[in-house]
């Protein structure tokens, strides 16, 4: 009988159980066996796993999170206190041992390298992207970013009376460390004044005067939405440096100190949204205050758009295993499904282009996006 795996990898992100529910369905649908392994590949790694039954599938479409529960482990880089080791060989007994036909791996920029990795192993692969990011190359949407956004937005909007009875600044953080898609869908759906985002080095001198030609125009409150990854030019110029430094490091020594500067510009970027609102306090004399939106954007019950995309990707990928195709990721390209070679995911990150209409909107509407 055919038995597949399937896990869920990385940060949660709502809608992730309408994919596991939809891969569990169509698999029995087809006469065959479906096992879950907890904590993504941990738990390959230490063979947890729960048989999903028919049973175990319902009531749960509506459900935040991941009902098989993840971890952020890299089989072949596992970090150890000896430092780091590669477990594949484990995950392959595993995956051997449950004799399956393929794994579903469900996960974001992360996963698709580590099922990569695996797929050089000789395990048939099929994943799916999940990220409340969006950042994974070759699809359009990502399981989780259309709940997030709504989140995003819902909570911008509610900053809004509270920046606008105080006459303050408000920065909202919102997630994406390295793509401002929920930033800049957020911020532009919720009506910020600044949208601030990675792809885009900020000028705070430039914020500070958008900020007062709203003040001089009689408007005292400002909402800016800054994505976790957004930095300065400053920052932006010496995270550069610092990294061909690395790249140029001839000698071990020379490696190291590029990873203790990059490492020590990370640990400040800690406190990046902070320090910003201290600078606009200072250059506007406006009131600032900082609300980070953090994990709240990644919980709770998705929305249609997530569970139909869940839906839509873990049918399709059941089929595309029963076609015996592997190695490739299941997408959507508007309202199109898409399959991609994991090979050209995997490192690939989506950003938010320059010429994107959201940013060309933005900037149409007299949004400050920083630069
Ligand atoms: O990858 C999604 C994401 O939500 C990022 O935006 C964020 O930086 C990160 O996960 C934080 O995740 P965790 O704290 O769970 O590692």
């Amino acid at each position: 009988k055919t038995c597949i795996g399937v896990l869920t990898a990385g940060g949660d992100s709502p809608g992730l159980n309408a994919a596991i529910r939809a891969i569990g369905k169509t698999a029995i649908g087809k006469g065959w066996n479906v096992i879950g392994f907890r904590d993504g590949f941990l738990g390959m790694l230490e063979d947890r796993w729960v048989e999903l039954k028919k049973e175990d599938l319902a009531n749960i479409l509506t459900v935040g999170g991941t009902v098989l529960g993840t971890s952020r482990l890299k089989p072949h880089r596992m970090e150890t206190p000896k430092g780091p080791v590669d477990v594949r060989d484990k995950l392959v007994a595993t995956y051997k041992r449950h004799k399956l036909t393929a794994l579903v791996c469900i996960g974001g920029g992360g996963t698709h390298k580590n099922a990569l990795k695996l797929a050089e192993k000789g395990l048939n692969i099929v994943t799916l992207p999940k990220t409340i990011d969006n950042d994974v190359a070759h699809t359009d949407s990502t399981i989780g970013f259309a709940t997030a956004l709504e989140i995003a937005t819902d909570a911008i909007d509610r900053l809004h009376s509270t920046a606008h009875s105080h006459h303050r600044i408000i920065l909202a953080e919102i997630m994406g460390h390295r793509a401002g898609w929920l930033a800049m869908g957020a911020g532009l759906a919720g009506g910020a004044d600044v949208i601030l985002v990675p792809e885009i080095p900020y000028d705070v001198n430039k914020i500070a005067a958008a900020i007062k030609r709203r003040v001089a125009r009689g408007t005292k409150f400002s909402i800016v939405a800054v994505a976790e990854g957004a930095r300065s030019i400053e920052d932006t110029r010496a995270y550069e440096a610092a990294r061909q430094a690395g790249k140029s490091a001839t000698n071990a020594a020379q490696k190291r100190i590029a990873k203790t500067v990059i490492a020590k510009l990370d640990a400040d970027h800690e406190d990046n949204i902070f320090r910003l609102a201290r600078q606009l306090n200072t250059l506007t004399g406006l009131d600032s205050r900082v609300s980070i939106l953090g994990y709240i954007q990644r919980g709770g019950t998705p929305s249609h758009r997530d569970r139909l995309l869940g839906t839509r990707l873990g049918a399709t990928c059941v089929e595309m295993i029963a076609d015996g195709k592997f190695g490739i990721m299941v997408g959507v390209d508007g309202d199109r499904i898409t399959t991609t070679p994991i090979s050209k995911v995997a490192g690939n990150l989506k950003t938010l282009p320059p010429d994107h209409p959201l940013i060309r909107s933005a900037r149409h509407l007299g949004t400050n996006l920083g630069d």
